[in-house]
């Protein structure tokens, strides 16, 4: 079986058929995915990549929708034709919208079959498991089904929000039943990749850890979720940055913004010391972002976030040095949303946030939940976690103040 959605099979066919399929160099072919504003009935599905060393295609993420089953199926075959014997499958992430096509594998006729995965994303691939879970570790900070049942997929769970989080959140569960359901991501036969077991590399004074797969580099960066994966190709010096550069960070309270601005930073010493020519990511597109922020009716902070990929290393510098300026503007707004408040909950800090002129704050805020899975609170908390910022419970209320 595969994906079916909340509401089974209602697909948006002719959006996913603009899709396009892009050889961005000799070995690497990107499958373009899809993105909308309205995250829960029309999910988005991430960029596909394959990549290509000698007998080896390395596979990248598997998107969200049976539509692009035939193009990863049509890619992975005519490497077959052409003398791959071994197929691996990796991850950049386990969340939904990059596994949901996971065993198209099995189909693609290939000798060898491997499915690799880091053992800190086995939680992440529960789907089920690691969303509910998400939430109920966000408990600790301030309670989402009541302080913010917008963030919900449907009427009546945010209605419940108001009545009892117990009830919203036993309908939430419902709701991710349905929107998982159909999904086989194999985690059943991965073969787990220790982190004990990676190899360190040196670029100039930039250093990453991670698995090599071929010539490839799996570069583990633990941005978006824990066992985050970046994808390098050295001899194209061609990065493949998965979510660890998206306007949405951090997406989950277990992702960590932290992590991304340090991330960001080392990226972007890479690309400035001639390291990378190319770059894009998991849901980078000129077609599907540019819609986006036409549909919020206003332009990027930066026209680097609207190209399908930055070439050459000025371009690469741009977008990665964008992204570690975005993400630093993020922690600083909301750790100075706290200075001026002195004492605050997660909502009153949401708020304060949301009256920011910063433009990538501003940004943030635009890209609401449930049209994009973009939540200011789950950030807010997030940072507040990584920060250690001291807190007290006055009743319900959660109170944080500064350091
Ligand atoms: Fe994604």
């Amino acid at each position: 079986m595969a994906y079916r959605g909340i509401i089974a099979g209602r697909f948006p066919l002719e959006d996913l058929k603009r899709s396009r399929v892009l050889e961005i160099t000799p070995d690497i072919t990107m499958i373009e995915g899809y993105i909308s504003d309205d995250f829960f009935f029309k999910p988005p599905s991430c960029n596909c990549f394959v990549l290509r060393d000698g007998d080896l295609v390395l596979l990248v993420d598997t998107g969200t929708y049976p539509f692009y089953r035939d193009a990863i199926l049509e890619v992975l075959r005519k490497h077959r034709k052409d003398g791959a014997k071994r197929l691996v499958l990796m991850l950049t992430q386990g969340h939904f919208d990059h596994v949901a096509n996971n065993d198209v594998i099995l189909e693609a006729g290939y000798d060898e079959v491997r499915f690799l995965l880091p053992e800190v994303e086995l939680h992440t691939i529960d789907l089920y498991h690691h969303w509910m879970g998400d939430w109920r570790a966000m408990m600790e900070y301030y309670d989402p089904y009541r302080e913010f049942p917008m963030a919900f997929p449907t009427a009546a769970v945010r209605i419940a929000g108001r009545v009892s989080s117990r009830l919203a959140r036993s309908m939430l569960s419902s709701s991710c039943k349905r929107l998982f359901r159909g999904i086989n991501t194999l985690a059943d036969r991965a073969e787990v990749l220790a982190m004990d077991g990676r190899t360190e590399w040196t670029f100039g004074d930039v250093s990453f850890r991670g698995w090599e797969v071929g010539r490839f580099l799996a570069i583990h960066d633990a941005t978006h979720s824990p066992g985050h994966l970046s994808f390098y190709d050295p001899e194209d010096k061609v990065l493949l940055t998965g979510d660890a550069t998206l306007e949405i960070n951090p997406a989950f309270f277990d992702s960590s913004l932290e992590t991304c601005v340090r991330v960001m930073g080392d990226l972007k010493r890479f690309a400035e010391q001639g390291y990378v020519e190319l770059t894009t990511d998991g849901h980078r597109s000129s077609i599907w972002m540019g819609e986006l922020m036409r549909t919020f009716g206003r332009g990027p902070v930066d026209p680097i976030q609207v190209v399908d990929m930055a070439r050459g290393r000025d371009e690469c510098v741009a977008m990665l040095g964008f992204f570690e300026d975005y993400y630093a503007a993020l922690k600083r707004e909301v750790l100075e949303a706290l200075a001026r408040l002195g004492e605050a909950t997660v909502p009153e800090l949401v708020e304060e946030f949301k009256g920011s002129s910063d433009p990538c704050a501003s940004l943030k805020t635009a890209l609401v939940f449930p049209r994009i899975p973009s939540r200011v609170d789950v950030m807010v908390a997030n940072v507040m976690k990584e920060n250690g910022i001291p807190h007290r419970r006055e009743g319900r209320r959660i109170l944080f103040r500064p350091r």
